[in-house]
């Protein structure tokens, strides 16, 4: 008997997330012969009881799919709100709208409220990983982190030469909550001096020696420092702000190493702040993303096929698996081990990644 089979998107967008709902449907579609539906807005679309078919081709224009390269998601998506306390009716919503099963793509917020909701409305629920911030544990990649650390790249990439123009230093704030992977990875792509991330301490005083090094024995006399969001200051404290909406967030801290480096060992350097913001969230999926979006969604399908449901499908030694949700929960986020290769990576291009 033909499935009927949801589909939403929860928590913050990222570029490959339509890619992934093309891919799920194709695959359903072609190999199946099931229905998706997509569930507009993830709990709030179940709350209303909101579903809506997703046509293999339906959103072809002349025969192009915008889908393969189009950013956010066509589902749209909620990361706020206590929706716990609304399960009552999201399992209601789920109830009446008759699904064989959910796929519910997210990061792994969203996903231990998915979770929850599944165990008490017994669904048969299947996750694929997503966020820029890359730390869904148990999945050496998320869905959108690719294109997020090319975005970052690039705009390292530009502000080099207007640095290299005025022997600035340019201070570079990245997204990553409690994570630096963003930061680490994109810092020694985009060539960093300098590289702070949440999991390792740094010194204000090692900064601006390095900065003098890199400047009197080097001679470049520009420099860039990539730094997480969820990086703490000095003496520990968190740079935040809560917002209308009383949710808490993560700015600041590009703001604070600017200030403290401006003035180094007596000397005025000349530094500048961009904080890329949602700029990370957008654009065009890297063909890295598409391919893995692709693979998580064909796995995914497969595990409904085998009612082999509570998993998340993982990237792991070059292929996609998948682990026990509740497993991937316990353990996130996973952040990046002060010890890492990674770091080591960076530290072997001589940028200062904090305290060894
Ligand atoms: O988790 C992804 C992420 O982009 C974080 O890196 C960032 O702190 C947060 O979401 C921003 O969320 P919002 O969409 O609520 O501004």
């Amino acid at each position: 008997m033909g499935k009927r089979i949801g589909i939403l998107t929860s928590g913050g967008d990222c570029p490959g997330l339509n890619m992934a709902i093309r891919a799920v449907v194709s695959h359903a579609k072609l190999t199946y012969d099931w229905d998706v539906v997509g569930i507009p807005y993830a709990t709030q679309g179940l709350l209303k009881c909101k579903a809506n078919i997703l046509n293999l081709h339906g959103l072809d224009l002349h025969g192009i799919d915008p889908l393969l390269s189009m950013g956010g998601t066509i589902l749209g998506s909620v990361n706020k709100g206590d929706t716990l306390a609304q399960a009552e009716q999201i399992l209601a919503g789920y109830q009446a709208l008759d699904l064989d099963a959910l796929i519910a793509i997210g990061g792994d917020g969203s996903l231990a409220i998915l979770r929850e909701l599944a165990n008490q409305g017994n669904w048969n629920l299947v996750a694929i990983p997503k966020t820029i911030d890359n730390d869904v544990a148990f999945t050496d990649r998320s869905i959108g982190f690719d294109t997020a650390v090319n975005t970052i790249t690039d705009a390292l990439n530009r502000l080099t030469f207007t640095a290299a123009s005025h022997d600035r230093v340019m201070v570079v704030e990245v997204m990553g909550r409690t994570a630096g992977h963003l930061a680490l990875q994109a810092g020694i792509a985009g060539g960093a001096d300098v590289i702070l991330i949440p999991e390792i301490p740094y010194s204000l005083a090692q900064i601006c020696q390095h900065l003098k090094e890199t400047r009197d024995k080097w001679k470049r006399k520009f420099a860039l420092i990539v730094v997480a969001e969820g990086t703490k200051t000095e003496a520990g404290k968190t740079s935040y702000y809560t917002d209308s909406l009383g949710e808490v967030r993560l700015q600041g801290i590009g703001q604070y190493i600017t200030e403290q480096i401006s003035v180094c060992s007596g000397e005025p350097v000349d530094t500048r702040l961009t904080i890329l913001g949602h700029v990370q969230r957008g654009g065009i999926p890297s063909a890295w993303d598409r391919i893995l979006a692709a693979a998580f969604a064909k796995t995914a399908i497969n595990l409904v096929a085998q009612e082999q449901f509570d998993r998340m499908v993982a990237w792991h030694n070059g292929q996609v698996t998948s682990v026990p949700l509740e497993l991937v929960i316990s353990q996130s986020p996973s952040l990046v081990a002060p010890q890492s290769d990674f770091v080591q990576t960076a530290r072997s291009l001589g940028i200062y990644v904090g305290e060894s």
